[in-house]
């Protein structure tokens, strides 16, 4: 009974609730907020699901990233997801995007989200605004229109540090648009690859080895 009592004491002394600590892995209720705001007025469906974005926050943090680029960034979602990486592996985030009314919404949830000084919008044809950058990346999401994935790739790996980690969306749901870019990043000599799914569109995950 003794020890019963014990272990109900030590559980309740851990909890979050005992504690009043959030997971460090929590979001704020600002930025729940922000995602479920993007989300909803996502007509067109083009945000990644929540899943590939906690995915993306992971890859960010545990590659320890710090030259970050997004290429098709819509209204932000998965930069903030991507700026929430970064914050943790104290990286920095360039998310490109084409139509000047999303580049807008983007830079607007990204001041909201408080991430900002990591997350940098820019507004343009990412073909024209990559060659601007400055340097080298050492994570890319690409997630622009399908049929250029394998144009994006061949712009971008020249500046792919080796152990760099490049990966694009909708590699499932979408392949019959991407068969050039899959048959390159899965037969590249300087690549491994692999094909998650964490909520059926698909990311490919592409390691550079030198
Ligand atoms: C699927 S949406 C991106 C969704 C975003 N990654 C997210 O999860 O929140 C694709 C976006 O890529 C943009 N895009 C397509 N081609 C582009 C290009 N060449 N340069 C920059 N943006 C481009 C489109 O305007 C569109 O907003």
């Amino acid at each position: 009974m003794r020890f019963v009592a014990v272990l109900i004491a030590a559980l309740l002394f851990t909890s979050d609730a005992a504690t009043g600590q959030r997971p460090s892995g929590a979001l704020t209720p600002q930025i729940e907020s922000i995602l479920r705001g993007i989300k909803a007025a996502d007509k067109g469906q083009l945000a990644v699901s929540e899943e590939d974005g906690r995915f993306l926050r992971v890859l960010v943090a545990a590659r320890g990233a710090k030259s970050i680029l997004e290429i098709g960034a819509a209204s932000g979602y998965s930069g903030i997801w991507l700026g929430l990486g970064a914050r943790e592996s104290g990286g920095r985030v360039v998310a490109i995007e084409y139509d000047p009314a999303r580049a807008a919404e983007a830079a607007a949830n990204i001041r909201k989200a408080g991430l900002d000084d990591v997350v940098r919008v820019v507004h343009g044809d990412a073909f024209k605004e990559i060659p601007k950058l400055q340097g080298t990346f050492d994570f890319v999401f690409l997630d622009a229109w399908k049929p250029d994935y394998k144009k994006f790739f061949d712009l971008v790996f020249p500046r792919l540090m080796p152990g760099g980690v490049f990966t694009a969306h909708n590699v499932v749901n979408k392949k019959k648009d991407m068969e050039p870019f899959l048959r390159m990043v899965h037969g590249h000599s300087s690549l491994f690859t692999t094909i998650v799914s964490p909520s059926g569109e698909g990311m490919s995950v592409s390691y550079r080895i030198k």
